[in-house]
């Protein structure tokens, strides 16, 4: 019974959406329709998210184009924990934690990071008031709703179709974070490489293994 649930709740976004959109402020219909700022080179933000399920995560995010890696530092509320997802344009990414558990999981993606034109060729919408800022609004692909601040082009809202949202408290262009912070911890090769390696000799006797490399 999954199927009709997921409809319902998909029918009622795209209700909630629609009704949005008619609150936007029209503008002026001869001035050209604005683009989105490109993201800064390198920056640092700190973002406030908010999960469909309401509940909320504080991330700090480090874009870093230039050295084609981008960190989200992410922590749940009252949680401890904190954990980290680190993307290298070669399409790696790590997701690990450093505390006693040790854990690190990898994966290996068709693309790399968000371009800093990733926003190019994205639908404007009109004006709308979101947190008090006046901001010029953007959709993507149905995919995310970006929000720009009118007069400093800061990025200060954006949501995305599955619910989830970001509200950037900080915005410091220019931030980078030292060169030694993104190294991914040492478990993230051994562990993972082991553990693979391990499981395909049990299996295949070492010929696969010796033949494919
Ligand atoms: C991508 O770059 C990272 C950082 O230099 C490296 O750890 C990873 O092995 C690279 N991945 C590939 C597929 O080359």
């Amino acid at each position: 019974m999954a199927y009709p649930t997921v409809s319902i709740s998909l029918l009622c976004f795209f209700l909630l959406l629609s009704s949005l959109s008619l609150t936007f402020i029209t503008s002026d219909a001869t001035d050209p329709a604005p683009t989105p700022a490109p993201w800064p080179l390198q920056f640092h933000s700190i973002l406030l998210m908010k999960n469909a399920d309401k509940s909320l995560q504080l991330i700090h995010l480090w874009y870093d184009w230039p050295n084609g890696r981008n960190f989200n530092i992410i922590q749940d509320q009252l949680d401890s924990k904190v954990l980290y997802d680190l993307e290298w344009n070669n399409g790696t990414s790590f997701f690990y934690t450093l505390d006693d558990s040790k854990e690190c999981r990898s994966a290996q993606l068709e693309v790399g990071i968000l371009r800093p034109n990733w926003l190019d060729g994205a639908n404007y919408l009109g004006q709308k008031y979101v947190n008090g800022f006046l901001c010029n609004v953007w959709e993507k692909v149905d995919f995310i709703w970006y929000y720009e601040d009118v007069v400093t082009k800061r990025p200060v809202h954006w949501l995305f179709y599955t619910g989830r949202a970001a509200d950037v408290m900080t915005f410091e262009v220019g931030a980078v974070l030292e060169d030694e912070k993104w190294q991914a911890p040492v478990y993230c090769f051994e562990k993972k490489d082991g553990f693979q390696r391990n499981t395909l000799k049990r299996v295949l006797g070492g010929s696969f293994l010796k033949n494919s490399m």
